[in-house]
Protein backbone atom coordinates (compact mmCIF):
# COMPACT_ATOMS: atom_id res chain seq x y z
CA UNK A 1 0.00 0.00 0.00
CA UNK A 2 0.94 3.63 -0.22
CA UNK A 3 0.28 5.79 2.81
CA UNK A 4 1.69 8.72 4.19
CA UNK A 5 2.59 10.41 7.62
CA UNK A 6 2.45 13.80 8.23
CA UNK A 7 4.89 14.51 11.49
CA UNK A 8 8.14 13.26 12.39
CA UNK A 9 8.16 12.84 15.99
CA UNK A 10 8.95 9.92 18.06
CA UNK A 11 5.17 8.30 17.07
CA UNK A 12 5.45 9.17 13.05
CA UNK A 13 8.71 8.31 12.66
CA UNK A 14 9.52 5.00 13.96
CA UNK A 15 5.66 4.18 12.95
CA UNK A 16 6.54 5.16 9.20
CA UNK A 17 9.43 3.31 9.46
CA UNK A 18 8.03 0.09 10.81
CA UNK A 19 5.58 0.42 7.97
CA UNK A 20 8.08 0.91 5.12
CA UNK A 21 9.37 -2.17 6.80
CA UNK A 22 7.05 -4.32 6.20
CA UNK A 23 7.04 -3.21 2.57
CA UNK A 24 4.81 -0.40 2.19
CA UNK A 25 5.73 2.66 0.51
CA UNK A 26 5.54 5.47 2.82
CA UNK A 27 5.66 9.35 2.55
CA UNK A 28 6.30 11.22 5.76
CA UNK A 29 5.48 14.86 5.16
CA UNK A 30 7.32 17.40 8.18
CA UNK A 31 7.39 21.68 7.78
CA UNK A 32 10.48 22.14 8.50
CA UNK A 33 13.13 21.80 5.54
CA UNK A 34 16.24 21.94 7.75
CA UNK A 35 14.59 18.63 9.46
CA UNK A 36 13.42 17.24 6.06
CA UNK A 37 17.14 17.10 4.89
CA UNK A 38 18.06 15.70 7.95
CA UNK A 39 15.48 12.44 7.53
CA UNK A 40 16.71 12.23 4.27
CA UNK A 41 20.07 11.77 5.11
CA UNK A 42 18.87 8.70 7.38
CA UNK A 43 19.66 11.02 10.40
CA UNK A 44 16.36 10.16 12.00
CA UNK A 45 16.80 13.30 14.64
CA UNK A 46 15.55 12.01 17.87
CA UNK A 47 17.33 8.98 19.83
CA UNK A 48 15.53 6.08 19.44
CA UNK A 49 17.23 2.45 19.97
CA UNK A 50 17.05 0.94 16.39
CA UNK A 51 15.74 3.68 14.53
CA UNK A 52 18.36 4.92 13.06
CA UNK A 53 19.63 1.19 11.17
CA UNK A 54 15.72 0.96 9.71
CA UNK A 55 15.88 4.22 8.83
CA UNK A 56 18.66 4.08 6.51
CA UNK A 57 17.48 0.35 5.80
CA UNK A 58 14.32 1.61 3.92
CA UNK A 59 15.86 4.68 2.77
CA UNK A 60 18.27 2.35 0.72
CA UNK A 61 14.88 0.17 -0.75
CA UNK A 62 13.35 3.60 -1.50
CA UNK A 63 10.30 1.85 0.52
CA UNK A 64 10.17 5.87 3.10
CA UNK A 65 9.96 9.24 1.33
CA UNK A 66 10.48 12.52 3.00
CA UNK A 67 8.90 15.35 1.70
CA UNK A 68 7.81 19.34 2.24
CA UNK A 69 5.01 18.61 0.02
CA UNK A 70 1.66 17.95 0.49
CA UNK A 71 0.59 17.11 -3.07
CA UNK A 72 3.35 14.71 -3.85
CA UNK A 73 2.50 12.50 -1.44
CA UNK A 74 -1.08 13.08 -0.36
CA UNK A 75 -2.78 11.95 -3.51
CA UNK A 76 -0.71 9.22 -4.16
CA UNK A 77 -1.64 7.96 -0.60
CA UNK A 78 -4.63 5.25 0.21
CA UNK A 79 -4.20 6.00 3.97
CA UNK A 80 -3.00 9.27 5.80
CA UNK A 81 -1.79 9.17 9.87
CA UNK A 82 -2.04 12.51 11.33
CA UNK A 83 1.14 12.37 13.85
CA UNK A 84 1.28 15.63 14.68
CA UNK A 85 1.72 16.46 18.52
CA UNK A 86 -1.05 17.58 20.73
CA UNK A 87 1.01 19.59 23.63
CA UNK A 88 -0.95 21.04 26.57
CA UNK A 89 -1.93 24.33 26.69
CA UNK A 90 -1.33 26.59 29.96
CA UNK A 91 -5.01 25.33 31.69
CA UNK A 92 -4.45 21.40 30.86
CA UNK A 93 -6.39 21.46 27.50
CA UNK A 94 -4.67 19.68 24.26
CA UNK A 95 -3.73 22.31 22.01
CA UNK A 96 -5.43 21.20 18.89
CA UNK A 97 -4.39 23.30 16.63
CA UNK A 98 -1.73 21.80 14.43
CA UNK A 99 -4.01 18.62 14.07
CA UNK A 100 -6.99 20.97 13.02
CA UNK A 101 -4.87 22.64 10.45
CA UNK A 102 -3.02 20.02 9.26
CA UNK A 103 -6.26 18.15 8.44
CA UNK A 104 -7.65 21.22 6.80
CA UNK A 105 -4.24 21.11 4.60
CA UNK A 106 -4.49 17.38 3.68
CA UNK A 107 -8.48 18.19 2.71
CA UNK A 108 -7.52 20.74 -0.11
CA UNK A 109 -4.51 17.86 -1.49
CA UNK A 110 -6.83 14.84 -1.19
CA UNK A 111 -6.74 13.00 -4.82
CA UNK A 112 -9.76 12.32 -6.97
CA UNK A 113 -10.05 8.84 -4.79
CA UNK A 114 -11.33 7.29 -2.04
CA UNK A 115 -8.97 8.12 1.23
CA UNK A 116 -8.99 7.28 4.63
CA UNK A 117 -7.61 9.94 6.85
CA UNK A 118 -6.39 8.31 10.47
CA UNK A 119 -5.86 10.21 13.55
CA UNK A 120 -2.77 8.79 15.82
CA UNK A 121 -2.26 11.96 17.20
CA UNK A 122 -3.71 11.81 20.59
CA UNK A 123 -7.29 14.26 20.93
CA UNK A 124 -9.88 14.74 23.09
CA UNK A 125 -13.07 12.65 22.39
CA UNK A 126 -14.76 14.40 19.64
CA UNK A 127 -12.22 15.60 17.49
CA UNK A 128 -12.26 12.81 14.74
CA UNK A 129 -15.73 14.42 14.29
CA UNK A 130 -14.15 17.73 13.75
CA UNK A 131 -11.73 16.36 11.54
CA UNK A 132 -13.94 15.31 9.11
CA UNK A 133 -16.45 18.07 9.00
CA UNK A 134 -12.95 20.37 8.37
CA UNK A 135 -12.31 17.84 5.46
CA UNK A 136 -15.61 17.66 3.88
CA UNK A 137 -15.57 21.58 3.80
CA UNK A 138 -12.00 21.77 2.28
CA UNK A 139 -11.73 19.44 0.05
CA UNK A 140 -12.31 18.91 -3.81
CA UNK A 141 -15.27 17.99 -5.05
CA UNK A 142 -14.56 15.01 -6.58
CA UNK A 143 -12.52 13.31 -3.39
CA UNK A 144 -13.92 10.66 -1.32
CA UNK A 145 -12.94 10.12 2.16
CA UNK A 146 -13.61 8.50 5.79
CA UNK A 147 -12.13 9.45 9.19
CA UNK A 148 -10.41 6.80 11.33
CA UNK A 149 -8.97 6.37 14.92
CA UNK A 150 -5.82 4.31 15.47
CA UNK A 151 -4.66 5.19 18.01
CA UNK A 152 -0.46 4.39 19.39
CA UNK A 153 0.59 2.63 22.13
CA UNK A 154 4.19 2.86 21.69
CA UNK A 155 6.69 3.81 24.38
CA UNK A 156 9.58 5.52 23.56
CA UNK A 157 12.77 3.85 24.02
CA UNK A 158 10.84 0.50 23.20
CA UNK A 159 8.91 2.45 20.32
CA UNK A 160 10.14 -0.20 17.56
CA UNK A 161 9.24 -3.57 19.10
CA UNK A 162 6.21 -1.96 20.36
CA UNK A 163 4.95 -1.22 16.89
CA UNK A 164 6.04 -4.73 15.67
CA UNK A 165 4.61 -6.57 18.56
CA UNK A 166 1.51 -4.44 19.58
CA UNK A 167 -0.92 -5.87 22.24
CA UNK A 168 -3.85 -4.67 20.34
CA UNK A 169 -4.73 -2.81 17.62
CA UNK A 170 -7.50 -0.50 17.67
CA UNK A 171 -9.45 0.94 15.06
CA UNK A 172 -12.16 3.59 15.50
CA UNK A 173 -14.28 4.15 12.49
CA UNK A 174 -18.31 4.09 11.12
CA UNK A 175 -17.10 3.30 7.49
CA UNK A 176 -16.39 -0.20 6.99
CA UNK A 177 -14.20 0.84 4.09
CA UNK A 178 -11.86 2.70 6.13
CA UNK A 179 -12.18 -0.50 8.78
CA UNK A 180 -11.08 -2.92 5.94
CA UNK A 181 -8.22 -0.70 4.61
CA UNK A 182 -6.99 -0.07 7.92
CA UNK A 183 -7.05 -4.25 8.66
CA UNK A 184 -5.44 -4.69 5.61
CA UNK A 185 -2.38 -1.99 6.56
CA UNK A 186 -2.03 -4.36 10.00
CA UNK A 187 -2.91 -7.74 8.52
CA UNK A 188 1.35 -8.59 9.31
CA UNK A 189 1.28 -7.42 12.99
CA UNK A 190 0.52 -9.47 15.87
CA UNK A 191 -2.53 -8.09 18.52
CA UNK A 192 -6.30 -8.74 19.03
CA UNK A 193 -8.04 -6.26 16.85
CA UNK A 194 -10.60 -3.89 18.20
CA UNK A 195 -12.89 -2.44 16.17
CA UNK A 196 -14.69 0.49 17.44
CA UNK A 197 -16.80 3.56 17.21
CA UNK A 198 -14.93 6.88 16.55
CA UNK A 199 -15.64 8.17 19.93
CA UNK A 200 -14.37 4.85 21.96
CA UNK A 201 -11.18 5.22 20.30
CA UNK A 202 -10.27 8.34 21.25
CA UNK A 203 -11.47 7.62 24.91
CA UNK A 204 -9.47 4.29 24.55
CA UNK A 205 -6.11 5.98 24.47
CA UNK A 206 -6.66 8.63 27.04
CA UNK A 207 -7.94 5.86 29.45
CA UNK A 208 -5.03 3.48 28.73
CA UNK A 209 -2.92 5.89 29.44
CA UNK A 210 -4.54 7.26 32.70
CA UNK A 211 -5.05 3.83 33.91
CA UNK A 212 -1.08 3.25 33.66
CA UNK A 213 -0.80 6.95 35.84
CA UNK A 214 -3.28 5.75 38.59
CA UNK A 215 -0.86 2.59 39.01
CA UNK A 216 2.48 4.66 39.24
CA UNK A 217 0.73 7.34 41.60
CA UNK A 218 -0.15 4.49 43.36
CA UNK A 219 3.16 2.67 43.91
CA UNK A 220 4.31 6.62 44.77
CA UNK A 221 1.44 6.72 47.17
CA UNK A 222 2.07 3.74 48.95
CA UNK A 223 6.33 4.57 49.15
CA UNK A 224 4.97 7.27 50.46
CA UNK A 225 3.33 4.96 53.32
CA UNK A 226 6.59 2.78 53.57
CA UNK A 227 8.50 5.68 54.18
CA UNK A 228 6.60 6.29 57.52
CA UNK A 229 6.51 2.49 58.23
CA UNK A 230 9.79 0.75 58.33
CA UNK A 231 8.09 -1.41 55.00
CA UNK A 232 10.27 -1.83 52.01
CA UNK A 233 7.74 -0.92 48.88
CA UNK A 234 9.50 -3.01 46.69
CA UNK A 235 8.64 -6.13 48.72
CA UNK A 236 5.37 -4.95 49.41
CA UNK A 237 4.71 -4.10 45.75
CA UNK A 238 5.81 -7.42 44.51
CA UNK A 239 3.49 -9.25 46.87
CA UNK A 240 0.88 -7.17 45.38
CA UNK A 241 1.94 -7.30 42.22
CA UNK A 242 2.08 -11.03 41.71
CA UNK A 243 -1.55 -11.12 41.60
CA UNK A 244 -2.63 -11.58 38.17
CA UNK A 245 -5.54 -9.06 38.47
CA UNK A 246 -3.40 -6.48 39.25
CA UNK A 247 0.24 -7.54 37.91
CA UNK A 248 3.89 -5.84 38.50
CA UNK A 249 3.65 -4.00 35.18
CA UNK A 250 4.00 0.14 36.01
CA UNK A 251 4.07 -0.54 39.76
CA UNK A 252 7.91 1.67 40.22
CA UNK A 253 7.86 4.38 42.68
CA UNK A 254 10.19 7.01 42.24
CA UNK A 255 10.27 10.77 41.46
CA UNK A 256 6.77 10.29 39.38
CA UNK A 257 6.14 9.92 35.78
CA UNK A 258 6.92 12.66 33.03
CA UNK A 259 7.25 12.14 29.31
CA UNK A 260 5.32 13.83 26.52
CA UNK A 261 2.04 11.48 27.23
CA UNK A 262 1.50 11.04 30.58
CA UNK A 263 1.22 14.73 32.32
CA UNK A 264 -0.41 15.85 29.33
CA UNK A 265 -3.11 13.16 28.94
CA UNK A 266 -4.20 12.42 32.57
CA UNK A 267 -4.80 16.73 32.62
CA UNK A 268 -6.57 16.67 29.16
CA UNK A 269 -9.11 13.67 30.39
CA UNK A 270 -9.56 15.72 33.64
CA UNK A 271 -10.48 18.23 31.39
CA UNK A 272 -12.67 16.51 29.06
CA UNK A 273 -14.61 15.45 31.60
CA UNK A 274 -14.97 18.52 33.80
CA UNK A 275 -16.32 19.85 30.73
CA UNK A 276 -18.68 17.32 30.39
CA UNK A 277 -19.51 17.50 34.37
CA UNK A 278 -17.83 14.05 35.65
CA UNK A 279 -16.24 14.75 38.96
CA UNK A 280 -12.42 13.39 37.85
CA UNK A 281 -11.31 13.65 41.66
CA UNK A 282 -9.12 10.37 40.95
CA UNK A 283 -7.74 11.82 38.35
CA UNK A 284 -6.87 15.17 40.24
CA UNK A 285 -5.44 12.94 42.79
CA UNK A 286 -2.84 11.22 40.67
CA UNK A 287 -1.57 14.20 39.02
CA UNK A 288 -1.32 15.57 42.96
CA UNK A 289 0.62 12.37 44.03
CA UNK A 290 2.77 12.95 40.98
CA UNK A 291 3.73 16.39 42.08
CA UNK A 292 4.45 14.94 45.77
CA UNK A 293 6.69 12.26 44.39
CA UNK A 294 8.76 15.32 42.75
CA UNK A 295 8.48 17.64 46.06
CA UNK A 296 9.42 14.78 48.17
CA UNK A 297 11.99 13.39 46.72
CA UNK A 298 13.39 17.32 45.76
CA UNK A 299 12.99 17.48 49.84
CA UNK A 300 14.96 14.66 50.19
CA UNK A 301 18.24 15.80 48.46
CA UNK A 302 18.15 18.73 49.99
CA UNK A 303 17.97 17.05 53.84
CA UNK A 304 20.67 14.75 53.25
CA UNK A 305 22.83 16.36 50.94
CA UNK A 306 26.37 17.39 53.19
CA UNK A 307 26.60 20.90 50.94
CA UNK A 308 25.37 21.92 47.85
CA UNK A 309 27.50 20.64 45.42
CA UNK A 310 26.23 17.44 43.36
CA UNK A 311 26.39 14.99 40.62
CA UNK A 312 23.31 13.74 38.97
CA UNK A 313 23.55 10.41 36.83
CA UNK A 314 20.22 10.84 34.28
CA UNK A 315 17.99 13.51 32.56
CA UNK A 316 15.97 11.95 30.24
CA UNK A 317 12.60 10.98 31.23
CA UNK A 318 13.13 7.65 31.42
CA UNK A 319 16.18 4.98 30.17
CA UNK A 320 16.81 4.85 26.60
CA UNK A 321 15.75 7.82 25.20
CA UNK A 322 17.23 11.54 24.60
CA UNK A 323 13.43 13.03 25.57
CA UNK A 324 13.60 15.98 28.42
CA UNK A 325 9.69 16.76 28.03
CA UNK A 326 8.05 17.16 31.27
CA UNK A 327 10.89 14.62 32.74
CA UNK A 328 11.39 15.36 36.86
CA UNK A 329 14.54 16.11 36.15
CA UNK A 330 14.60 19.05 35.06
CA UNK A 331 11.28 20.11 37.67
CA UNK A 332 13.74 19.00 40.62
CA UNK A 333 16.96 20.58 39.23
CA UNK A 334 15.28 24.10 38.77
CA UNK A 335 14.11 23.74 42.21
CA UNK A 336 17.70 22.92 43.02
CA UNK A 337 19.03 26.05 41.48
CA UNK A 338 16.58 28.15 43.29
CA UNK A 339 18.28 27.05 46.62
CA UNK A 340 21.71 27.63 45.39
CA UNK A 341 22.95 23.98 44.56
CA UNK A 342 25.70 23.24 42.00
CA UNK A 343 25.32 20.70 39.42
CA UNK A 344 27.42 18.34 37.43
CA UNK A 345 25.21 15.93 35.48
CA UNK A 346 25.68 12.91 33.06
CA UNK A 347 22.72 11.47 31.04
CA UNK A 348 24.26 9.09 27.89
CA UNK A 349 21.98 10.32 25.24
CA UNK A 350 20.35 13.83 26.51
CA UNK A 351 22.38 16.32 27.52
CA UNK A 352 22.15 17.97 23.87
CA UNK A 353 18.42 18.63 24.45
CA UNK A 354 18.81 19.46 28.09
CA UNK A 355 21.91 22.37 27.15
CA UNK A 356 18.87 23.73 25.25
CA UNK A 357 16.71 23.93 28.40
CA UNK A 358 19.06 24.91 31.00
CA UNK A 359 22.21 25.98 29.11
CA UNK A 360 25.49 26.27 31.51
CA UNK A 361 23.26 26.77 34.26
CA UNK A 362 24.26 23.21 35.00
CA UNK A 363 27.66 21.93 34.33
CA UNK A 364 27.69 18.55 32.16
CA UNK A 365 30.35 15.43 32.60
CA UNK A 366 31.40 12.77 30.06
CA UNK A 367 30.90 9.87 31.74
CA UNK A 368 28.84 8.78 35.10
CA UNK A 369 32.35 8.76 36.53
CA UNK A 370 33.60 11.93 35.65
CA UNK A 371 30.30 13.32 36.86
CA UNK A 372 30.63 12.43 40.80
CA UNK A 373 34.32 13.66 40.83
CA UNK A 374 34.49 15.84 44.06
CA UNK A 375 30.83 15.72 44.42
CA UNK A 376 29.13 15.59 48.04
CA UNK A 377 25.83 13.56 46.55
CA UNK A 378 25.41 11.65 43.74
CA UNK A 379 21.46 12.07 42.52
CA UNK A 380 19.78 9.66 40.39
CA UNK A 381 17.28 10.79 38.64
CA UNK A 382 17.09 7.76 35.45
CA UNK A 383 17.84 4.01 35.30
CA UNK A 384 19.87 3.72 32.39
CA UNK A 385 21.43 0.11 32.63
CA UNK A 386 25.26 1.69 32.33
CA UNK A 387 24.30 2.68 36.30
CA UNK A 388 22.87 -0.22 37.74
CA UNK A 389 26.11 -2.19 37.92
CA UNK A 390 28.53 0.30 37.74
CA UNK A 391 31.57 0.26 40.06
CA UNK A 392 30.49 1.51 43.18
CA UNK A 393 33.80 1.78 44.92
CA UNK A 394 35.46 3.86 42.08
CA UNK A 395 32.25 5.97 42.70
CA UNK A 396 32.54 6.08 46.50
CA UNK A 397 36.53 6.60 46.11
CA UNK A 398 36.08 9.93 43.55
CA UNK A 399 33.48 11.54 45.58
CA UNK A 400 34.25 14.09 48.24
CA UNK A 401 31.57 12.39 50.75
CA UNK A 402 29.52 9.27 49.72
CA UNK A 403 26.35 10.16 49.58
CA UNK A 404 23.64 8.46 46.80
CA UNK A 405 20.25 10.05 46.67
CA UNK A 406 17.92 7.31 44.18
CA UNK A 407 15.02 8.24 42.85
CA UNK A 408 14.85 4.68 40.99
CA UNK A 409 16.14 2.60 43.59
CA UNK A 410 18.76 0.83 41.53
CA UNK A 411 20.84 -0.58 44.58
CA UNK A 412 19.68 -2.86 47.46
CA UNK A 413 19.90 -0.79 50.77
CA UNK A 414 21.82 -3.67 52.54
CA UNK A 415 24.75 -3.80 50.62
CA UNK A 416 25.21 -0.17 50.38
CA UNK A 417 25.27 0.01 54.14
CA UNK A 418 27.82 -2.68 53.95
CA UNK A 419 29.78 -0.77 51.78
CA UNK A 420 29.69 2.58 53.83
CA UNK A 421 27.21 4.63 51.22
CA UNK A 422 24.90 6.74 53.15
CA UNK A 423 21.61 5.68 50.52
CA UNK A 424 18.15 6.89 50.38
CA UNK A 425 16.24 5.64 47.78
CA UNK A 426 12.22 5.62 47.96
CA UNK A 427 9.61 3.54 49.94
CA UNK A 428 12.60 1.56 51.69
C1 LIG B 1 3.57 6.05 27.49
C2 LIG B 1 2.72 4.79 27.32
O1 LIG B 1 3.35 3.70 28.03
C3 LIG B 1 2.56 4.45 25.84
O2 LIG B 1 1.69 3.33 25.69
C4 LIG B 1 1.96 5.67 25.12
O3 LIG B 1 1.85 5.40 23.73
C5 LIG B 1 2.82 6.90 25.36
O4 LIG B 1 2.99 7.13 26.77
P1 LIG B 1 6.17 6.67 27.37
O5 LIG B 1 5.74 8.00 27.90
O6 LIG B 1 7.07 6.61 26.19
O7 LIG B 1 4.88 5.79 26.99
O8 LIG B 1 6.94 5.87 28.54
P2 LIG B 1 6.53 4.91 29.76
O9 LIG B 1 7.46 3.77 29.76
O10 LIG B 1 5.10 4.59 29.78
O11 LIG B 1 6.90 5.82 31.04
C6 LIG B 1 6.26 7.06 31.29
C7 LIG B 1 6.73 7.66 32.59
O12 LIG B 1 6.30 6.88 33.69
C8 LIG B 1 8.27 7.73 32.74
O13 LIG B 1 8.61 8.96 33.34
C9 LIG B 1 8.60 6.58 33.66
O14 LIG B 1 9.79 6.78 34.40
C10 LIG B 1 7.39 6.57 34.56
N1 LIG B 1 7.14 5.26 35.19
C11 LIG B 1 6.79 4.20 34.42
C12 LIG B 1 7.24 5.16 36.56
O15 LIG B 1 7.55 6.12 37.28
N2 LIG B 1 6.96 3.93 37.13
C13 LIG B 1 6.59 2.84 36.41
O16 LIG B 1 6.34 1.80 37.00
C14 LIG B 1 6.52 2.98 35.00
Amino acid sequence: MTITFIGHGYVGIVTACVFADLGNIVYVIGRTPEKIARLKNGDPIIFEPGLGELLKKNLEAKRIIFTLDYQEAIPASEIVFLAVGTPPKANGEANLSSVLATAETVAKNLGAHYTVVSCKSTVPVGTNTKIKEIIEKHKPTAATFDVASCPEFLREGTGINDTFFPDRIIIGSASEAATQLLLKLHEPLPGERVLVGLESAEVIKYASNSILSVKISFANLVAFLCEKTGANVEEVLDGVGLDKRIGRDFLSPGIGYGGSCFPKDVLALTKTGESLKVDMSLLIAVDQINQQARDNFTDKIIAHTPSKKIAIWGLAFKPNTDDIRFAPSLYIIKKLLDQGFTITAFDPEAMTNTKKELSDKIAYADSALEAVKGADALVIFTEWNEFKQIDLEAVKRLMKSPVIIDGRNLYPPKAMQKMGIKYYSVGR
